[in-house]
């Protein structure tokens, strides 16, 4: 098992290009499934989650390959519509294949899906959607079995009682080749909603109002492949923000997607640091110690503050002057993180969904494990904060959303090891 070895106390300064968002990469491999045709993607990030669904692509038939950043899917022979117990463990997002394949196929059997350690993740909302697009689900044994019994399935009006992104990529995914129309109230805005949306557009499909709470989708019998560029990781994005931030450094980040990384970046500026953007580019400059952020923090779908930067954020505020206050209102159990930061010497208080953060002047090196990508990804910038060194362990996590971290790191001139 790889570790990373990390020496903290360092200033990070540099440069560097995003990679493509994991977020939209995976419900577009699964899109491609719907294709006629070969579907050629550029920005794909080479990460475990990305061959992950290129796995599941190839064990149903599809021919998946990489060269470099581009992914080339063709989906033109389908020969399976089950997925692996196997596959579907090795990701939480595999269930956006349900919809690809109903949406493909008319029938699929997938099992309940892997993935983050992050609470409950349950599926009701996505199986309440399609059981209202007229799929049958029956579950068995562990696997869930579906099927469309005209072989096509209908469009309906769907209102969430929450605006979850896996339910609303998974019913436009089985919508764009239903029978009629079908309408989404209450769906995410999620911006890689709108890349996935964006996709399908290219490929033929009839979507409108992705990016608002209203989604109409036509359904067409037919979509064709197409030439796409995934959109820039914003997370990713958050990530290496917050990580220069706290070592009070200064970093251009191009092929950004600025207004996308808004509600994150307006948090972000509250600790003093200096933050200008251009088109795609984004430069941050920290050359003191951070404030801690006055107003809570509170996650919340887009355009809230995105949960899945809420760990490295707060791994920044660690080291912050002054108390910062998070409230987490996505995921149950999204807090893990925090006694790898507290044994690094941070002084965090958790409470239900609420987190208070008292800000130390340093934080000390420590052995600690990842819990979950986001968590894991928090614990590499407290590490570099910290003075001494540190070891972090099961970075299988960090690889699922991050290519090559210690590279990126290595040239912002942090000394990190993957051993
Ligand atoms: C996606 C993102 C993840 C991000 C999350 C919220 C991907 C691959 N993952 O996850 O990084 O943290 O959005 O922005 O894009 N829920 C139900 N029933 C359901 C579906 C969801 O109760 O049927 C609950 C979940 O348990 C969770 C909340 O709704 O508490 C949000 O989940 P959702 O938006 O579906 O997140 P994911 O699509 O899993």
């Amino acid at each position: 098992m790889q570790k990373f070895v990390i020496t903290g106390g360092r200033r990070l300064c540099g440069e560097l290009a995003l990679q493509g968002s994991k977020n939209s990469s995976l419900p577009i491999m699964a899109a491609a499934l719907l294709c006629c045709g070969d579907c050629t993607l550029h920005s794909c990030p080479k990460l475990t989650d990305v061959y992950a669904a290129a796995r599941i692509l190839n064990c149903v038939g599809c021919k998946c390959s990489f060269e470099g950043n581009t992914a080339v899917i063709n989906s033109e022979n389908i020969g399976s519509t089950e997925i692996s117990e196997e596959l579907m463990r090795e990701m939480r997002s595999s269930i956006i294949f349900m919809g690809a394949m109903l949406g493909r196929a008319g029938e699929c059997t997938v099992s309940v899906p892997g993935g983050c350690e992050l609470g409950p993740r349950p599926i009701d909302m996505h199986l309440a959607a399609l059981r209202k697009m007229g799929v049958d689900i029956r579950e068995s044994g562990g696997s869930i079995i579906c099927k469309a019994p005209s072989g096509r399935a209908k469009g309906a009006k769907i209102s969430l009682a929450f605006p979850s992104v896996g339910a609303t990529e998974n019913i436009i995914l089985c919508a764009v080749t239903a029978d009629g129309e079908t309408v989404i109230n209450n769906a995410a805005r999620e911006p890689e909603i709108c890349d996935l949306c964006g996709f399908l557009r290219s490929c033929g499909a009839d979507i409108s109002g992705d990016g608002e709470s209203r989604i109409i989708i036509n359904g067409k019998h037919q979509l064709h492949g197409c030439e796409y560029t995934i959109m820039p990781d914003r997370i990713v994005c958050a990530t290496y923000l917050s990580m220069v931030a706290a070592t009070k450094g200064e970093l251009i980040l191009t092929n950004a997607c600025v207004p996308e990384t808004e509600p994150f970046l307006s948090v972000l500026e509250q600790t003093g640091c200096s933050i200008y953007t251009s088109e795609k580019k984004i430069y941050l400059r920290s050359g003191s110690r951070l404030r801690a952020v006055r107003d809570r923090i509170r996650t919340m779908p887009h355009p809230g503050f995105p949960t899945d930067a809420q760990a490295v954020l707060m791994a920044a505020l660690c080291v912050a002057d002054g108390t910062s206050v998070f409230e987490e209102n996505i995921f149950d159990c999204r807090y893990r993180h925090t006694d790898a930061f507290v044994k690094m010497g941070a002084d965090i208080q958790v409470l239900g969904k609420v987190a208070v953060i008292k800000g130390r002047e340093k934080l000390h090196g420590a052995n600690v494990e990842a819990t979950d990508l986001r968590g894991g990804a928090a614990m590499v910038i407290a590490a570099l904060c910290a003075e001494g060194s540190s070891e972090i362990s099961r970075i299988c996590h960090i690889d699922r959303g991050y290519e090559k971290m210690e590279e990126a790191v290595g040239l912002f001139g942090g000394d990190m090891r993957r051993v």
